[in-house]
């Protein structure tokens, strides 16, 4: 396989970079200037290149469109106190995409092509990168299948792209979440570890009918007994019950999430005590009512730590402690916003210039 591939630059010849409010970014509305694509044919990658953010032609018979096979990641690139730019666990999120593409019957990417890609991209794009605190360059690395042919079977040929979001906070208020007892996102055994297009999609569903009640997110539960806690949404979920981190341990149903990892990695350097097993919504309701469930909140790439104010259960809604600066969720926010801006030591070297 060939590690390193050309890439041909097409620069823009029209930047939209002075359209964009840097002191009001919304997640996922403005896009940078650039993608970067490489398509998978004949067995190898190809065709390497990065040009203006676009349309672009595909097959209507392509298999992302009609069967699923779509995959993507999520991460982040900060503006360094020193004016740089750099990438918070890139290499992470590079092994989960692989992971993804190995459930999904999709081929895998070097990590030198996964890095020089990406790498070019945001050089080319580098004042795209917001430098106002709490904003980041979010990164959506993606592929999908290409053949036009409609018969079930994995895809010959994919593209594997990359574009940039300058973005502000994903929620901007703490959350109302309930727990979702009757529809499940993934059983175990299924692709639920897999950042598929289609676990996405059919959460919309469930999703929906909780924000018509005026949730913002649900807590997903198991697929047999709908019982132990999953994820809330599209995070990881944390609590913290009696001075103990505690979170459900990751199984295939579960997304292995990198803002998950690194919380769980600042829990122990804290010396909190954390404990990965199942948490059943019982085990968090009855914390709650003993005055013991300190905290919950989720964690992901793009939501970063966002507290849980209201748990909704069994059709009633109780609300949690207001957080003060001594709460985990906020020390752990704190010390990972100064890691990924640098005016923390990156003691875990999670950090990649660009
Ligand atoms: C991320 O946090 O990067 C995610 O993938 C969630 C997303 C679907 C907004």
């Amino acid at each position: 396989m060939i590690d390193i591939l050309p890439i041909q630059i097409q620069p823009t010849a029209a930047s939209r970079l002075a359209e964009v409010d840097f002191d009001h970014l919304e997640f996922g509305k403005a896009f940078s200037d650039h993608m970067f694509s490489v398509d998978y044919r004949d067995g190898e990658w190809q065709n390497a290149q990065i040009v203006p953010y676009g349309d672009m032609a595909v097959s209507p018979a392509n298999s992302a469109l009609h069967y699923g096979q779509a995959i993507f990641e999520g991460m982040k690139a900060y503006r360094q106190a020193d004016g740089g730019v750099a990438l918070f666990r890139p290499l992470d999120n590079w092994a989960r995409l692989n992971s993804s593409a190995e459930r999904m019957c999709m081929p895998t990417i070097s990590e030198e092509l996964f890095m020089q890609g990406l790498t070019e991209l945001i050089r080319l794009d580098e004042k795209w990168v917001p430098s106002a605190p709490g904003y980041s360059l979010y990164i959506r690395p993606f592929m999908f299948a290409t053949d036009g042919f409609i018969g079930v079977r994995p895809s010959d040929s994919y593209r594997f792209m990359i574009f940039t979001c300058p973005v502000g906070l994903y929620f901007n208020k703490p959350l109302r979440v309930r727990f979702e007892q009757k529809y499940v996102r993934s059983a175990e055994g299924g692709a639920g570890y897999a950042k598929n297009a289609g676990n996405y999609g059919a959460a919309m569903y469930p999703t929906k009918l909780a924000q018509n009640e005026g949730y913002n997110q649900l807590i997903w539960t198991d697929a047999s007994e709908h019982q132990y806690v999953e994820e809330s949404g599209t995070m990881n979920a944390i609590f913290v019950i009696d001075g103990r981190v505690v979170t459900p341990a990751l199984s295939t149903s579960i997304l292995d999430g990198v803002t998950r990892r690194s919380v769980l990695a600042l829990a122990r350097d804290m010396g909190l005590t954390v404990e990965e097993r199942r948490v059943s919504s019982r085990e968090v309701m009855e914390a709650q009512a003993a005055g013991k469930l300190n905290e919950a909140f989720g964690v992901g790439t793009a939501a970063t730590i966002a507290p849980i104010a209201t748990i909704g259960y069994q059709g009633r809604d109780y609300d949690l402690p207001a957080t003060d600066a001594s709460a985990f969720s906020r020390r752990v926010a704190a010390a990972l916003d100064a890691i990924r801006t640098g005016e923390g030591a990156d003691i875990h070297d999670w950090m990649v210039r660009v």
